[in-house]
């Protein structure tokens, strides 16, 4: 076992004689991203697939996979697999991370980028509400993610380490909270301790379990907010960047922590947000 390996009985200091600065490219990896037919997840594909990733999309919509993958094969030159799924059901989802594991013969990035809104007042939502959201949001990024593991630490030994990268797609209700929108709330906020609860139970396996949380982005989730030019100012008024954010704005934050680059990073979220978080949400 190298020094970089660390081990129980290794208490030397990690050798770094020499430094070497981690490749942002992956060519030869294979990356399977859960709602990459459109919105955010597909901006994340084609970020990884632009970095030298082949990926496998997955969403419910084949008609929109298909037009998604498309665009990946045309404009990276990468190999782009559709995968039908219903993030809302387990063996769906399994069967999602399985396919495409076997399909490229290796699983290295995991994105869960699937998710929902329901937005009501909190006193409105219905038992069914609640199943439908943390059935999308949260349980299935459990059992994608437990799947994958299966698969990364079962990869790649003795070749290269880490041995995978997930990235879990959350959102700024990691931090803060906003009216009638409280099951996706709570979503993302078990989100994000599942995201450092899985990185240190896998940092042995060298998996890297991370976060990404945009702030407000145009997508078809926000459009009902974004195409309304009061409900933009306001969105917008809070943003120091002064404009919603687009999917290209997730790219390097997408490879960073899919590539090299992040070996050492676990367990953590990046806010991509146009600087509205740390605004605290006081217009400038
Ligand atoms: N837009 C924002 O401002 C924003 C901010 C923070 C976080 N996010 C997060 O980013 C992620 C993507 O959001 P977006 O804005 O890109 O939304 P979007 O355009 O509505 O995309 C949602 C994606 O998830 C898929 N999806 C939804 N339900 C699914 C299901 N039951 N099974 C499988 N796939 C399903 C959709 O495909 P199908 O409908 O065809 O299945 C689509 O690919 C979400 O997790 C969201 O919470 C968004």
């Amino acid at each position: 076992m190298s020094a970089s390996q660390g081990g129980e009985s290794d208490r030397r200091r990690p050798a770094d004689d020499e430094f070497v600065m981690p490749s942002l490219r992956l060519d030869g990896r294979a990356a399977l991203v859960s709602g990459g037919s459109r919105g955010l997840g597909l901006g994340m594909a084609l970020a990884l697939a632009h970095a030298g990733a082949d990926v496998a999309l997955a969403a419910r919509s084949t008609g929109q996979l298909e037009e998604a993958a498309d665009l990946v094969r045309r404009t990276t030159g990468r190999r782009a697999l559709v995968l039908p799924a219903d993030a809302s059901r387990v063996e769906e989802v399994r069967s999602m991370v399985k396919t495409a594991a076997a399909h490229y013969g290796r699983l290295d990035i995991l994105v869960n980028g699937a998710g929902i809104n329901i937005r009501k007042p909190s006193t409105a939502y219905t038992e069914a509400d609640w199943d439908e959201v943390m059935a999308v949001n949260l349980k299935s990024v459990f059992f994608a993610c437990q799947t994958a593991c299966e698969v990364m630490r079962e990869q790649g030994s003795g070749v290269r380490l880490p041995q995978g990268k997930i990235i879990n797609l959350g959102s700024l209700s990691f931090e803060i909270a906003v009216p009638n929108v409280a099951l996706y709330v709570a979503s993302k906020g078990g989100m994000r301790q599942l995201t450092k609860a899985l990185a240190v139970e896998w940092a042995k396996y060298r998996i890297n379990v991370n976060a990404i949380a945009p702030g407000r982005f145009w997508t078809v989730m926000t459009d009902p907010v974004f195409s309304d030019p009061e409900l933009y100012d306001s969105a917008v008024g809070v943003i120091p960047w002064g404009r919603p954010g687009v999917p290209s704005d997730l790219a390097g934050a997408t490879v960073l922590l899919a590539s090299d680059a992040s070996d050492y990073i676990t367990g953590q979220t990046l806010v991509v947000d146009g600087g509205w978080l740390a605004s605290g949400g006081v217009k400038g």
